[in-house]
């Protein structure tokens, strides 16, 4: 347990701050023993430095007011790139005289979707490591109608040419003409995964999107728009990320 220091800002208001709630919310948390300092749990009265990392529930609190964090809905025919020695529109042209972010994680140029755009390398970090296994949802049209044992191929695994797929959560949304579509989720981010995926299994991609990362979605943000995520909806991406994946959770 972390003693009391003299110095530094009151916890309960930083919290507050970030976005946890009235004073006497936050102070709640401290007192429910949900917050720690430095590793260190805390108790009410603790005051810290703008150097203390802060956590509540295990997930960092963000009290950098640098540190940025936007949503792109990607249109196709954009790089995720910050610069394109060919001269094509990327995804920095929509952030316009925001800070200075970077991209997390790629969707190809004929991929649109919702994109995370952010200065927090340790974000990204968590987003985009296959250990911490953030799900991030596609919808995709394809060709043809999928069997249910193609289906069951996408969720076990498919055998591509860097290796055997990760389960994957897979299921078909509806029928449109002669195509279907599925919605696939992957906690890997490899290069046209999704799109090498369903091309193995005979039915080629048409179109694809990016619906969530982790549980975060935006089915009102229109293509090309962008905006700042809210306190809580980084809290709760860090906290998909910290999440190790379980194994019921690794198919469906
Ligand atoms: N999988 C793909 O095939 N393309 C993307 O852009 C993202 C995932």
């Amino acid at each position: 347990m972390r003693q009391p220091t003299a110095s530094g800002e009151r916890l309960q208001k930083v919290l507050a701050r970030a976005g946890f709630g009235s004073r006497r919310a936050c102070e709640l948390l401290i007192d429910g023993g949900r917050v720690a300092v430095n590793s260190e749990r805390v108790t009410l009265g603790s005051r810290v430095e703008a150097s203390d990392r802060i956590t509540v529930d295990g997930v960092p609190v963000i009290t950098d007011t640098n540190l940025v964090y936007y949503l792109l809905h990607k249109p196709v025919g954009v790089v995720t790139t910050v610069s394109d020695p060919q001269g094509r529109r990327t995804v920095m042209d929509f952030v316009g005289d925001r800070p200075r972010v970077f991209p997390v994680g790629r969707l190809d140029y004929d991929t649109s979707g919702l994109l995370l755009l952010t200065n927090d390398g340790e974000l990204a970090n968590v987003l985009t490591h296959p250990r911490h296994g953030v799900f991030k949802t596609y919808v995709a049209e394809v060709e043809g109608d999928p069997s249910p044992a193609a289906i069951r191929a996408l969720r076990n695994g498919i055998d591509l040419d860097d290796g055997i797929t990760a389960p994957a959560r897979c299921r078909v949304l509806g029928r449109r003409d002669s195509h279907s579509i599925i919605e696939i989720e992957i906690h890997e981010g490899r290069n046209r995964q999704v799109r090498r995926m369903c091309e193995a299994i005979g039915h080629p991609v048409v179109q694809l999107s990016r619906s969530r990362i982790a549980e975060l979605r935006d089915a009102m943000l229109p293509v090309g728009a962008i905006r700042a995520l809210e306190a809580q909806e980084v809290r709760a991406l860090y906290a998909a990320g910290l999440r190790e994946p379980k194994s019921s959770e690794s198919n469906r």
